[in-house]
């Protein structure tokens, strides 16, 4: 029994992931439009999605969901919450979605009520997120969902390839 609760949103349901989403997860983990910015690099075997989904399911600290289109049934992105690794006491936010739905404000209505859930059932009372600055869009998504700009920083793909100048985004409840 997943620890994530079903949460509703407009147009979306926010579930627990499982294996069965490999397939799905693997349609954006395998584009490069997606993964420019990701700390992963783009995945070339499916077999890679199911070890990071089995990694993330077995965290108990890390809260993720995917992203189900209501109606279609279509499962179209994924975003996490998790103690952060980047400012101590904060809780970091992360979040991918499949290339066909951008532009849609799908990932701000479903992070939205992430951190809704966040602040409410978990006390978390500090958040944190970094982009890249030559990937503005997801600074949009960040200030659409109330954190604002805190510092510059820089981070790396996991193995190495690629440095990127990031901002750094918070929010925190008095
Ligand atoms: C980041 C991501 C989830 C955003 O999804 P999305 O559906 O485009 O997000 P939204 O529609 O909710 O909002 C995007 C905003 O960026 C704006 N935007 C789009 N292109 C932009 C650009 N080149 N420069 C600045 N803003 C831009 C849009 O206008 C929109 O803002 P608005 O609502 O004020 O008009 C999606 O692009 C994605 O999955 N990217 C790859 C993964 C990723 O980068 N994850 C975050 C890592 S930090």
């Amino acid at each position: 029994m997943s620890k994530e609760p079903i949460i509703e949103t407009e147009r979306l349901l926010l579930r627990p992931i499982t294996l069965d989403d490999a397939q799905a997860c693997y349609s954006w983990n395998s584009d490069e439009r997606v993964t420019r910015f990701m700390s992963y690099s783009t995945y070339t075997d499916i077999s890679r999605t199911v070890e990071w989904i089995r990694s993330a399911m077995a965290n108990e600290k890390e809260w993720l969901w995917v992203f189900v289109l209501k109606g279609k049934s279509k499962v179209i992105g994924s975003g996490s919450i998790v103690p952060s690794a980047l400012m101590k006491g904060f809780w970091g936010i992360g979040y991918n979605l499949h290339y066909d739905y951008w532009h849609k404000d799908c990932c701000t209505e479903a992070m939205k009520a992430i951190i809704d859930f966040a602040h409410r059932e978990l006390g978390v009372n500090k958040i944190c997120s970094e982009h890249a600055v030559d990937n503005p869009r997801s600074g949009r998504v960040l200030e659409k969902c109330g954190l604002q700009f805190d510092h510059y920083g820089e981070y790396s793909k996991l193995d190495g390839s690629e440095t990127f100048k990031a901002k750094i985004y918070t929010r925190v409840w008095e």
